[in-house]
């Protein structure tokens, strides 16, 4: 077992095939599983079967062997070497290898590649985006459709669509929009019930401050807003769109800023509606306020078959990627053929790699519907909150990935 952590070190330059592959194989094959923690490796030389995984224990020394060999990666690898540690990947995957494994340090190999300076775009970190994506669709197959959450020692690359705290995503998978340690994010029923209340620059919860949305994505919003209204309308006047999900109501100003002919708003939250009717919203003669959850109001819409949208925004609260998922077939059905649809990506963003895997897997859910999905990526470094009065952020990248999704 410790020599096959040495060997993981990579003790010997230049890393080849001969000497790398051969000997990890044999480690393999003997039985050495890919994902063993210390203590399980000590457990293993001891003969002690029942050894328990380490991440049950705080601030252990938790780790993995691709962990390993990703923390003692050179940084000078040549374009073959590099070659000889995909190899390696591979194998390790083979092996049983988790992608979305954290160490004692709470990182996952593909956080490691990048602070050894792994280019995003590179070999090695793809091949672990690849895996992640393989990963969440097959466990999504295995779970007959139904999204499971992550155990809480894998992580949650928890997709938060949209706003509220963080991701799910993933494997035991997948897909909670927003991953809150909270009921509020993480159960819609729950959601829907409790009290909010507007501050100056945040929709939060009342009793636990959960952030529902926050004022630092008005850029996003912004960005959102003009993608709405595809380069194929001859005026923006002649637009007619749907947001789904009101929240502060910041996009939906962008959006009678442009005076779309119509301007349909979805929202599910009674207090949320109350805000809109005490600030006018049901009064502007081009907007039309679907009151209640989108997975009635717009199956509902549908059924009549009479409107078709420009332009679609989705920005929600506690839902997973699973409503995602639905909200797909209904999209199909209420876009026109030239028409754009977009979401407040917070798909993963808690981490990099999640974000990175959850880019991808929109990509391929869309195109089962005949669909692409450009991504813009955005510097988001100045306008991303410090956190300082949030439980746990939602977003850790400092980037955006602006979706828009169209037919193709
Ligand atoms: C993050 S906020 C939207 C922020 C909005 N994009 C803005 O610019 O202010 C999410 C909103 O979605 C609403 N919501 C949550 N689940 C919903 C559902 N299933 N159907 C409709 N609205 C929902 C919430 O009540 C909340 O007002």
């Amino acid at each position: 077992m410790s020599e096959l952590h040495h060997l993981l070190t990579f003790p010997v330059r230049p890393v080849t095939e001969e000497a790398y592959l051969k000997p990890l194989a044999s480690f393999l094959k003997s039985g050495i599983p890919a994902t063993y923690t210390l203590e399980q490796a000590a457990a293993f030389e001891r003969g002690d079967e029942d050894e328990n995984d380490d991440n049950d224990k705080e601030g252990g020394s938790n780790t993995t062997p691709m962990h390993i060999l990703a923390r003692s990666l050179p940084e000078d690898l040549t374009e073959e070497e590099t070659c000889a540690v995909l190899k390696m990947l591979d194998m390790l995957f083979e092996y049983g290898a988790g992608w979305s494994f954290l160490d004692y340090e709470n990182k996952a190999v593909g956080d490691l590649l990048l602070e050894r300076g792994q280019p995003k775009g590179g070999q090695l970190y793809q091949r672990i985006v690849e895996a992640g994506v393989s990963a969440e669709l097959l466990l999504r197959k295995i779970d007959g459709g139904e999204v499971e959450f992550l155990d809480e020692n894998e992580f949650d690359p928890s997709t938060n669509v949209n706003e509220p705290v963080d991701v799910v995503t993933s494997s035991e998978t997948a897909a909670k929009i927003t991953d809150d340690p909270d009921a509020t994010a993480g159960d819609q029923m729950t959601y829907l019930n409790t009290k909010l209340e507007y501050t100056e620059d945040a929709l939060v919860t009342e009793e636990n401050r959960d952030g529902v949305m926050m004022e630092w994505e008005d850029q996003i919003m912004k960005l959102a807003a003009d993608a709405m209204f595809p380069s194929s309308l001859e005026s923006p006047h002649d637009a007619i769109v749907l947001n789904i999900g009101f929240g502060m109501g910041i996009i939906d100003t962008y959006i009678q800023a442009k005076g779309p002919q119509k301007h349909y708003i979805c929202e599910a939250h009674p207090d949320v509606i109350a805000k809109m009717k005490k600030d006018g919203w049901y009064e502007k003669p081009n907007v039309v306020v679907l009151e209640g959850r989108w997975q009635d109001s717009l199956n509902k819409l549908l059924d009549e078959g009479e409107t078709f949208f420009d332009g679609i925004y989705y920005d929600t609260f506690s839902e997973h990627y699973q409503d995602m998922l639905d909200l797909y077939d209904v999209i199909v059905g209420l876009i026109k053929p030239e028409g754009v649809f977009s979401f407040f990506n917070g798909l993963g963003a808690d981490r990099e790699i999640c974000y990175d895997v959850y880019k991808k897997i929109v990509e391929i859910d869309v195109a089962t519907y005949g669909m692409k999905c450009e991504f813009e990526t955005i510097d988001i470094t100045k306008i991303l909150p410090d956190w300082k009065d949030v439980k746990r952020s939602y977003y850790n990248c400092n980037y955006y990935y602006h979706p828009r999704i169209s037919f193709i």
